[in-house]
């Protein structure tokens, strides 16, 4: 049985790439979707021609990475791509944000992501893909959103390195990083803070940056970046040094 599995799969990104690669010309048999709002699974499921399975973990428990395994196990199916959406980001000065939920930040974004790519990856064959969701704010450090950035830059990190590992089996890792996109995560990323407005200014639907990345997974991409602006700070955050950026936010602040 071939299938898609989707992380985050209830909201945003997530559920754009199920509506997206449900159109696509793939032979899939079931898209698997994953998220803890079951019901929001089911709305999505609705909405799909293929085959759903709805998987309603949590990521962050141990129950819900045995239950992905335990599926697996049981299924036995052959991963076509792997989307791994689930995360969320608190933005706020590092010390104001509670223990409790910087360190869910890094079970979700890090270690959830981690767990479900290497359970996944043994029911990959060749031309099988995985397209792990970082962030522009991945690029550098930022101050303000500090655990979120550099849980991304491990998304990041980790996609490039996976993706010379898996070269020579011929499963294309792409991590995609989008600047601001219109999805429900800034309702919960502003529980703390403000983001800085230019954000506003540069935020896109969620349509596009699911294109493209689907469209630089299927080239073979290591990176997909979406839009002239986060281009631009891409390419900038490639050359200038960081800390004359660090310095530059300053005034930001
Ligand atoms: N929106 C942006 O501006 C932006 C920019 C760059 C990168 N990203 C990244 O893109 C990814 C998708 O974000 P989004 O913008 O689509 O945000 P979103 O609409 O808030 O979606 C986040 C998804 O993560 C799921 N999730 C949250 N906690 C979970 C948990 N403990 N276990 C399993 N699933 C969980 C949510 O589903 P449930 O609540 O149902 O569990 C939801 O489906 C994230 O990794 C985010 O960091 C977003």
């Amino acid at each position: 049985m071939n299938i898609i599995v989707i992380t985050g799969a209830s909201s945003g990104l997530g559920r754009e790439f199920a509506m997206q690669l449900d159109q696509c010309n793939f032979l899939i048999d079931e898209i698997w979707l994953i998220a803890r709002r079951k019901e929001r699974l089911e709305e999505v499921a609705l909405l799909l021609s293929h085959p759903c399975r709805i998987l309603p973990y949590d990521l962050t428990t141990n129950e819900g990475i045995l239950g992905y395994e335990n599926e697996l196990k049981q299924t036995n199916p052959m991963i076509k791509m792997l989307i791994n959406c689930s995360g969320f980001g608190f933005v706020g000065k590092f010390g104001q944000i509670a223990l409790k939920e910087q360190a869910s930040m890094i079970d979700l974004n890090c270690k959830a992501l981690t767990q479900i790519t290497y359970l996944s990856i043994p029911y990959m064959k060749s031309r099988s893909r995985i397209i792990q969701l970082a962030s522009s704010a991945s690029f550098m450090p930022q101050p303000g959103f500090a655990v979120y950035a550099a849980s991304k830059s491990y998304v990041l990190s980790f996609a490039r390195a996976l993706s010379e590992e898996l070269r020579k089996d011929n499963i294309f890792v792409t991590a995609v990083c989008p600047g601001p996109v219109r999805t429900e995560f800034f309702e919960h990323a502003e529980k703390y803070g403000k983001s800085f407005t230019f954000k506003k200014y540069t935020m896109v639907d969620t349509k596009q940056v699911v294109h493209k990345a689907i469209k630089n997974s299927l080239q073979g991409k290591t990176i997909s970046v979406y839009g002239l602006p986060m281009n631009l700070f891409y390419f900038f955050s490639k050359i200038i040094p960081h800390k004359w950026l660090l310095t530059g936010l300053r005034m930001f602040h």
